[in-house]
């Protein structure tokens, strides 16, 4: 749009942003996701195979994962700003993945895309959440602790190549939610405790995970 196009009582950049909006994750979002993934896991990024393959579990009565993508929508359509998948074992929820893209860091996609997850391992009837971060990135860090993660270990040299550790996370069952978010409510009910930390690793395909 060039300045011409604008009436004088227009003034677009006052406009109210709209916000993103969550919904489910389709294998048509795997292409959109794929370009923030490598852009913003440069070092370890999911190839297609593996969204096809976490999605393959997420629909149907036996489903084990929830994915969710964060879309824009206006004029020119829409554009996936970010992601997020958890998957649930046994009681326990993994949070696989979680992104936001960089224009979109610090207006509190990343809190809405963890309460979908969080939803959703209240959802499989999770009595924990449990999560791998790097050491070094540290705005990951102290958006899970929002949220009541506690970092219970580190798994060594986790993140190949590059040799970084990882930072294990847990976040309880009956953990409060974000008092900043009301709506990231987590079932409390029947939680009974959870047994030491479980090795999750040899449940992600062979791969690390981005949560
Ligand atoms: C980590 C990540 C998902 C966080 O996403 P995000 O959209 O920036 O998350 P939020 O905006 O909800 O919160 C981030 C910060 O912005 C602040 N914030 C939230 N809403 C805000 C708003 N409206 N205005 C200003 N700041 C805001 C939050 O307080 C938070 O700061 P704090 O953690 O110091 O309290 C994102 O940075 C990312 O994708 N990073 C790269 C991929 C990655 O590292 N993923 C995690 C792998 S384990």
């Amino acid at each position: 749009m060039t300045g011409t196009d604008r009436r004088p009582d227009q003034q677009p950049d006052q406009r109210p942003e709209r916000q993103p909006v969550l919904r489910e994750m389709r294998w048509w979002d795997i292409e959109p996701v794929l370009e923030l993934e490598r852009e913003l896991f440069p070092h370890d990024a999911w190839s297609p195979a593996m969204f096809w393959s976490e999605l393959a579990h997420a629909r149907g009565p036996a489903a084990t994962r929830r994915y969710v993508v964060a879309e824009t929508v206006d004029e020119s359509g829409g554009r996936v700003v970010g992601y997020g998948g958890l998957a649930a074992v046994d009681g326990t929820g993994d949070i696989q993945t979680i992104a936001t893209a960089r224009d979109q860091w610090g207006t509190g996609l990343g809190s809405r895309l963890l309460t979908a997850l969080l939803r959703a391992a209240t959802d499989f009837e999770c009595r924990e959440v449990l999560l791998e971060v790097r050491v070094d990135n540290v705005r990951a860090q102290r958006l899970y602790e929002r949220f009541g993660f506690e970092a219970i270990g580190v798994r060594r040299g986790y993140y190949q190549p590059g040799n970084v550790d990882a930072l294990v996370m847990r976040r309880p069952a009956d953990t409060e939610p974000d008092p900043a978010d009301p709506s990231g409510s987590f079932d409390t009910s029947d939680a009974p405790d959870t047994p030491g930390t479980p090795d999750i690793t040899e449940r992600h395909q062979g791969t690390t995970t981005h949560g």
